[in-house]
């Protein structure tokens, strides 16, 4: 590998990307989890070039400011306002010792399943021969629009002739130019001196250093790719969505071979930038983004989308939406939960169905298991939340916190108005609004005693079928009574409580 380090990598990005039909420069779409230029620049980075150059024009400060944050070691060209390949290299080579020597890769940014290991095979090759340049190549049914490789004697390349330029029988040529070089640095500097611009695009051709240097008596080479997903570039929204469908599918069967369940590929989308144990199950529908990482035997999904989370070994996740959360070991999830960033669920928790939670530290064995809203919020070890509680975080103005101690049982639909605590084994009443703290082992209720007025369905709302079947009942048990309450529905009457 270290013998065919190369001098430099060029990464041609100046384009303008025009049929993506988008304000986002071509190169920052994303597929996997990472922009186009993300991928290209990880698959150069693994080469350990001396410098590796992206190239850019179109959008040049976006492009610039991602290249930074891509690599922070990447050099930044820019490309004046002569058009075409060779004025890109050129304009890469421009910011390097003028002296440099040894082999220049240049390849482009919107190819992004080019491979580090394809890339050192045409490195690899470049050496190996002794050329001054080596060209990858791919043999296409339809070859529209690529260069066509003009094969010379003995396994040689004798010129690139591009479609606009080509003549019928050219046309006819199936091996293309991918647009990925290895070059001789001397060679390459030489050859772009002398091109010019006359052909069909008015353009400064980098495919013409091939002829160039050919005639020279260089020996030009070319490795044929056999894989043709890695050498396609993206022009349009189809082509993203192909080539991150490809991408999704290699990245499946990379987690398969390491042991993972991967019940329907089809649905299921994981970005590179995801680890996973061995024996995590993953069911359909599911989405794994940015730096999830999932232990073994943990099972994800149906239906479900994790963005930057950790979960622990056997926990599980059902049809929920998470970001930027932690789910410990054998700990539950969902169905239908929304785990909103700073939520971590410790070891056996449970944040249940139709539950929402933020900045919340759910205990070890605590639970939450239903219709709730959790922010801001700390559940000590084995704290069990009634059905229906929200803890109310925000008063209009600022965000308050709420702490729950170990082994508390709260009551269903209590609301928790932060900033509030309970102690250590703190129980509530059903729908108590806590406002002030609880002490350890105390139970709170808030709320007068319950009071039922009799007959006030007859009164208020007579000729009803709720007044009907209050008669009925009433009737059931005492008939007189019913009489009574009959004609003291129809002549009216005082109202008399009972506690
Ligand atoms: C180029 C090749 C062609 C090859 C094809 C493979 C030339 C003359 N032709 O054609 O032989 O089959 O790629 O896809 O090289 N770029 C710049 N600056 C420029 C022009 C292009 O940085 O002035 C970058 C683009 O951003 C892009 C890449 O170079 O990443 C290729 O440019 P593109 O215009 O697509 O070249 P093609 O005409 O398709
Ligand atoms: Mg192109």
């Amino acid at each position: 590998m270290t013998a065919d380090r190369p001098a430099a990598v060029l990464v041609l990005a100046a384009g303008g990307g025009t049929r993506m039909k988008s304000a986002t420069p071509k190169v920052m779409h994303r597929i996997g989890g990472r922009t186009l230029l993300g991928h290209v620049l990880s698959a150069a980075r693994a080469l350990e070039p001396e410098y590796l150059v992206v190239v850019v024009r179109h959008d040049r400060d976006r492009v610039a400011a991602h290249v930074a944050e891509l690599d922070a070691d990447a050099i930044v060209a820019d490309q004046d306002d002569v058009p075409g390949t060779g004025r890109a290299a050129e304009c890469g080579l421009a910011v390097l010792p003028a002296d440099l020597t040894g082999t220049v890769l240049v390849t482009y940014g919107d190819v992004p399943l080019q491979s580090t290991e394809t890339l050192t095979a045409l490195l690899a090759e470049h050496h190996m021969l002794g050329n001054g340049v080596t060209v990858l190549t791919a043999t296409l049914d339809d070859p529209f629009g690529y260069g066509r490789i003009v094969r010379g004697a003995g396994e040689t390349v004798a010129a690139i002739i591009e479609e606009k330029d080509a003549t019928p029988e050219q046309r006819q040529v199936t091996e293309i130019n991918t647009g990925i070089f290895a070059y001789d640095a001397d060679v390459l500097r030489a050859a772009l001196r002398r091109i010019g611009r006359s052909n069909a695009a008015g353009e400064k051709y980098l495919t013409d250093v091939v002829g160039l240097a050919a005639s020279e008596g260089r020996r030009v080479g070319g490795l044929t790719a056999s894989d043709r997903w890695e050498i396609e570039g993206v022009n349009t929204r189809s082509q993203l969505a192909r080539l991150g469908r490809e991408l999704n599918s290699r990245v499946l069967e990379r987690w398969m071979a390491e042991g993972v369940d991967v019940v329907d590929p089809a649905t299921t989308w994981v970005d590179v930038t995801v680890e996973l144990s061995a024996d995590v199950t993953l069911k359909p529908g599911v989405q794994l983004h940015g730096q999830t990482r999932v232990g073994s035997d943990a099972v994800i999904g149906p239906d479900s989308t994790l963005t930057d989370v950790s979960v622990g070994a056997g926990a599980s996740v059902v049809r929920s939406h998470v970001v930027a959360a932690a789910i410990g070991e054998r700990a539950q999830v969902g169905p239908f939960a929304y785990l909103r960033p700073g939520t971590l669920l410790d070891v056996g928790g449970k944040i249940g169905t139709f539950v929402e939670t933020k900045n919340a530290r759910i205990g070890p064995g605590a639970k939450v298991p239903h219709l709730s809203y959790v922010g801001d919020a700390t559940l000590g070890e084995g704290s069990n939340v009634g059905a229906g509680t929200i803890f109310a975080n925000y008063d209009g103005v600022a965000k308050h916190a709420t702490t729950l101690g170990r082994h508390c049982k709260t009551g269903s639909n209590n609301t928790f108005v932060a900033p509030v605590e309970l102690g250590d084994g703190a129980a509530t009443g059903a729908g108590t609004v806590v406002r002030r703290n609880v002490p350890p082992g105390a139970l709170a209720v808030s709320g007068g005693p319950q009071r039922n007025i009799d007959g006030w369905t007859q009164r208020k709302r007579p000729d009803t079928p709720a007044a009907g079947a209050a008669a009925e009942a009433d009737g059931r048990s005492d008939p007189a009574a019913a009489a009574a309450a009959a004609a003291a529905a129809s002549g009216g009457g005082s109202e008399e409580a009972h506690e």
